[in-house]
């Protein structure tokens, strides 16, 4: 298989495989996907789905040019370190890279991509049989239209949040660690917090939108849970740990806030009987991308940075430290 030739311009990829770099997926991908890597790359798939032990994954580390990752893979440090040198590029299948030790990957010489800018909008009650009927006071919710919005991390997804939000009349404001560029703040009529404590008492639905880093994890804590009012509420989308699942346990048991809507846990796929027990939380199943066409355009940008690498060129989704730390 020929390689790359040596280019200055090129001079911070590493020499692989141009035509078909070895590459194994973790887990299975939409078929779609699948079948293009195979056309593409001399893929090694995951028929069965079931995740890799610690030493698949270390043969998997030891055997591929690309490992195709997803978010249930724990690639830390101890990990990563027995990467073979073969091993490039990490394309993982999914935006969200906290499982990733991202500066191990680093110190291996190994870059990292995601699949950013792939949102979705995506609940069994009638399954089981046990619904009785209408009634008026039958699953009372709030009315959206009117309330505050408090976004924490404006990022790609906080942002796409609130112009959503704005369309059911919601009002947005928001904490990040600088503000957005003001003709953003403009178009989503935005108030920027720049002190999380300050905000949370003022909105009526927080939603964590940032993502998992050691400073933002158990950015809700029981003393931040203290500052929403009894009347609002917590969604957490982002990364189960960004809560700290203990506090907010208590926080709706006491009611000290009104109530959280959860698609994502701090011990995944665990969810403690105390928070699955209580009334006032709605739980899913890490879901909010689990649509048939995000997940395939998930893999279209995996697919794209794999080829742009291979072809000598800076993968699009490339991930810099600089950029999230
Ligand atoms: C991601 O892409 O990180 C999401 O959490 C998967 O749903």
């Amino acid at each position: 298989m020929p390689s790359l030739k040596k280019d200055a311009r090129l001079s911070h990829y590493h020499e692989i495989s141009a035509s078909r770099p070895r590459v194994i997926v973790t887990r299975k991908l939409p078929a779609q996907v699948e079948q293009r890597m195979g056309e593409l790359f001399d893929v090694r798939l995951n028929a069965d789905d079931i995740p890799f032990t610690p030493a698949q994954m270390v043969a998997a580390l030891q055997e591929a040019d690309i490992l195709v990752p997803t978010v249930t893979d724990k690639l830390d440090a101890e990990m990563l370190a027995q990467a073979g040198s073969q091993l490039r590029m990490i394309a993982n299948f999914g935006v969200g890279v906290d499982h990733i030790d991202l500066p191990a990957a680093k110190a291996k010489g190994i870059i990292v991509t995601n699949t950013p800018s792939v949102l979705t909008e995506a609940t069994s009650l009638m399954r089981a049989d046990e619904w009785a009927g209408w009634t008026p006071t039958f699953l009372l919710g709030h009315r959206v239209n009117g309330k505050k919005l408090g976004i924490v991390g404006m990022g790609r997804i906080g942002q796409a949040v609130a112009r959503r939000a704005r369309g059911f009349g919601m009002a947005i404001h928001y904490h990040n660690r600088k503000p957005v560029h003001s003709s953003v703040e403009q178009v989503l009529d935005a108030t920027y917090w720049p002190d999380l404590d300050a905000m949370l008492p003022h909105v009526d639905i927080v939603s964590l939108n940032c993502p998992y880093t050691p400073q933002t994890h158990h950015l809700m804590n029981t003393s931040r849970l203290a500052h929403m009012r009894a009347d609002s509420y917590v969604i957490n989308t982002a990364r189960g740990a960004v809560l700290d699942e203990d506090a907010l346990t208590k926080a709706l048991a006491t009611r000290q806030i009104a109530g959280a809507g959860l698609d994502v846990y701090e011990h995944e796929p665990r969810i403690s009987d105390a928070l699955r027990k209580l009334p006032n939380v709605v739980l899913l199943p890490h879901i909010s991308s689990a649509t048939i066409e995000g997940r395939i355009e998930m893999g279209e940008k995996v697919i794209i940075n794999i080829k742009s690498y291979v072809d000598g060129h800076r993968p699009p989704d490339r991930l810099l430290l600089s950029e999230v730390a």
